[in-house]
């Protein structure tokens, strides 16, 4: 893909904190943090549409918490078209932590992701996403 060079004109505050993202994300310079930011952005408003993203939703729960692997199991059946495949670990005596990878349209791994972190007793929930398309 070709390069196109442009300018732009930044405020001096706005400048500095793009040298601040620049520096904490370990980028080689301004370029490359534009470029870092808007595709996060891209990323992000894709999520929100039916375009096809790939990522993973993470849980930490208490597995003693009455139905919860009971529940768990049974979202995660009824979106078996969506997931590709989970991993659970044993963090200690009651913890666990599951990694469900998942690839669909956007708006529906939100949902996915959504519905499974609001099962009573999750303590912890988050779903990453990558552009898959
Ligand atoms: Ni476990």
């Amino acid at each position: 893909m070709s390069v196109i060079r442009f300018g732009v004109s930044l405020e001096q505050d706005l400048l500095e904190a793009l040298d601040d993202y620049s520096q904490e994300n370990q980028l080689a310079n301004r370029s490359q943090a534009i470029r870092h930011l808007i595709n996060n952005n891209i990323v992000t408003k894709k999520w929100k549409c039916n375009n096809i993203v790939a990522g993973s939703i993470t849980l930490v729960f208490d597995h003693h918490k009455r139905d919860i692997l009971k529940n768990l199991t049974e979202i995660q059946h009824a979106h078996h078209n969506i997931i590709l495949s989970s991993q659970h670990f044993h963090l200690d005596h009651d913890n666990c932590m599951e990694i469900i990878a998942v690839k669909g349209k956007a708006a529906e791994l939100t949902k996915l992701s959504d519905q499974l972190i609001a099962v009573k007793g999750i303590h912890h929930g988050k779903l990453t996403m990558s552009r898959a398309d």
